[in-house]
């Protein structure tokens, strides 16, 4: 009878030493694991950009097929020898709106003024800096404001022009354009400051 109930005794021990092991598994956190039965595409077999990828011949990544060009991205194939025709019948398909001039006046403050300078004069800080740059000539030249068409200057700012490099790669078109709108702009300032320094001059009087 004694032994007997010894046994019992060892028996509930051994039930409480389980119970006290398996409760310090618990921190109070409880867990849910999601149970897959048919996975399908949720692990799929993602490759990393610079990783070999065995689905192309050359096991590398894939160059796009000949003659892909961006989204949103129009060839320009107008030649400097028909810039003075094709190019100047061209036309800005910017609105002059104060937003498009903004962004004109951005680009131009960032691409243009190192040569051009702030007011468009040629005498950016790297014609200043005697870097060897040719001084740009003016912005506000007769030939620009008079007989260039916006398209013609577009022509300019896609493919350069002798020591001016293109930004066909740099700036996108309608940034371009935008630049133009903002260098009219320009022209615009200094044909008004010219005009009052003459009637100043002339004692027109206003
Ligand atoms: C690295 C200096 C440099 C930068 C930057 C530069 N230009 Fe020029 N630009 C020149 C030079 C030099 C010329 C004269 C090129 C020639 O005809 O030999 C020129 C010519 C031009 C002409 C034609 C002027 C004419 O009378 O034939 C226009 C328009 C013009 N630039 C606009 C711009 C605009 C707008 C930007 C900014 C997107 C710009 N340039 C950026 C140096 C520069």
């Amino acid at each position: 009878m004694k032994s007997a109930y010894l046994a019992n005794r060892g028996f509930l021990l051994a039930v409480a030493l389980c119970g006290a092991a398996l409760l310090a598994g618990c921190d109070g956190r409880r867990e849910s694991r999601e149970i897959l039965n048919v996975p399908n595409m949720h692990f799929s077999p993602a490759y990393k950009a610079q990783e070999p990828n065995p689905f192309s011949p050359q096991g590398i990544m894939m160059t796009p097929p000949e003659g892909t060009v961006p989204v949103d991205w129009q060839p320009y194939t107008i030649a400097d020898a028909d810039a003075d025709t094709l190019a100047m019948a061209l036309k800005n398909p910017l609105a002059t709106t104060p937003e498009v001039l903004r962004t004109g006046a951005k680009y131009y403050a960032t691409f243009c003024t190192p040569c051009h300078g702030a007011s468009g004069d040629g005498m950016g800080t790297v014609i200043r800096a005697n870097a060897g740059m040719p001084m740009p000539p003016s912005l506000y030249s007769e030939k620009l404001v008079g007989e260039w068409t916006d398209g013609r200057i577009f022509h300019v700012l896609t493919n350069g022009q002798g020591n001016m490099p293109g930004y066909a790669a740099r700036i996108d078109a309608a940034d371009r354009w935008a630049i133009i709108h903002y260098v009219r702009s320009i022209q615009a300032a200094a044909a008004k400051e010219a005009g009052d320094e003459t009637s100043g001059a002339a004692g027109a009087g206003n």
